[in-house]
């Protein structure tokens, strides 16, 4: 059945790739007659007066080497508004609604779902933190800055002979920092999933030291979990979020580790410098095949969300997406240990 009003919005963190997947659903849905519908600024879109546009090729014509998102994102996550969410989605005539987000996007929809919408979702974060999917929208993008600002810093350490430690992000989940880690040559990595200490890592450095390598690279996860740093708590954002960021754990584990191993230390945080930039290529077409997919599943599928199983797009459901967060586990944490 065409003429389908085939919805589209992008929420939560913005992530390279997101406008190559909103390129595909536009085009797809066009080419088989239906109606593609930009919900703008995520969520809120939905119960805004001006929160949404059809949108025509050229919306989308240039689109999918940028980086961000042309439908405007936002961490708005009104669990508590769904009425409002179901009347916007009736309001705006749509037969679906394509869902393109991370954790705290899916689980709204899965609540949306149980509304009666039919919500598909399409797995995005550079946390990499969803379930059952080998593929999460902007993650590869933001891997590759990791790596790069690893190699760079490389340089600079065993110039000067420092301990050089780099902050990514990875709030809950230490992907991004432990698979960078390891791509960039990381001698150190701190994640989330297991706690280490500063008097560890001091004699880590100084194994090092002893050893010849006058210069470590250390790793840190924004939620890393680091015995010895002083901190004070962590702010919370509107929707109650810890914002990690606001941590400063890189910058408190160099003087730390200034302190207990007597050695010199800096550090560099990467903050939003992994979420912006041109996709990859990896994220590019994986953006186009799940955008593809998606439409798909729109348009009548018994399935309500797309992921990357075993290399191929599989059409699964929100509630697998989300039922668990995959952590890093502990043999892939010895191996940054084993190769650092
Ligand atoms: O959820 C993705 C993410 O980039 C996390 O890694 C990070 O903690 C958070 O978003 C930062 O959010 P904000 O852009 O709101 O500061």
């Amino acid at each position: 059945m065409s003429g389908q009003r085939i919805g589209v919005l992008t929420a939560g963190g913005d992530a390279p790739g997101l406008n190559a997947a909103i390129r595909a659903i536009v085009r797809v849905a066009l080419a088989g007659g239906d109606v593609p519908v930009g919900i703008l600024n995520g969520w809120l879109g939905l119960v805004e007066d001006d929160g949404h546009r059809e949108l025509s090729t050229a919306d989308i014509s240039g689109v999918l080497p940028l980086g961000g998102t042309l439908l405007g994102s936002s961490r708005t996550s009104p669990i508590g508004e769904l009425d409002g969410l179901v009347d916007g989605v009736a309001r705006l005539s749509l037969d679906s609604l394509i869902a393109i987000g991370g954790d705290g996007t899916l689980t709204l929809a899965v609540a949306l779902a149980a509304r009666g919408v039919h919500v598909v979702g399409v797995p995005k974060t550079i946390d990499r933190d969803l379930a059952h999917t080998e593929v999460c929208l902007g993650f590869a993008s933001a891997l590759s800055v990791v790596t790069d600002a690893l190699d760079r810093l490389h340089t600079t350490a065993a110039s000067h002979h420092q301990v050089m430690v780099l902050e990514t992000m990875g709030r809950d989940s230490g992907w991004l920092c432990a698979l960078g880690g390891l791509a960039g040559g990381a001698d150190l990595v701190c994640i989330p999933e297991f706690p280490r200490s500063i008097d560890e890592l001091a004699d880590r450095v100084h194994e090092r030291r002893h050893a010849g390598k006058l210069s470590t690279i250390v790793a840190v996860a924004e939620g890393a979990v680091l015995e010895g740093v002083d901190e004070p708590p962590v702010p919370l954002d509107a929707l109650g979020h810890p914002q990690f960021a606001r941590r400063a754990i890189g910058e408190r584990v160099a003087v730390a580790l200034a302190e207990r191993a007597r050695v010199e230390t800096r550090s560099a945080v990467l903050g939003h410098l992994q979420r912006g930039g041109s996709p990859v290529a990896s994220d590019r077409l994986w953006a186009s095949l799940l955008g593809e997919a998606a439409v798909r599943v729109a348009r009548g599928g018994e399935q309500s969300a797309v992921a990357v199983r075993h290399g191929q797009v599989v059409t699964t459901t929100l509630e697998e997406l989300t039922a668990t967060r995959p952590l890093v586990p502990r043999s892939l944490y010895d191996l940054c240990s084993a190769l650092g």
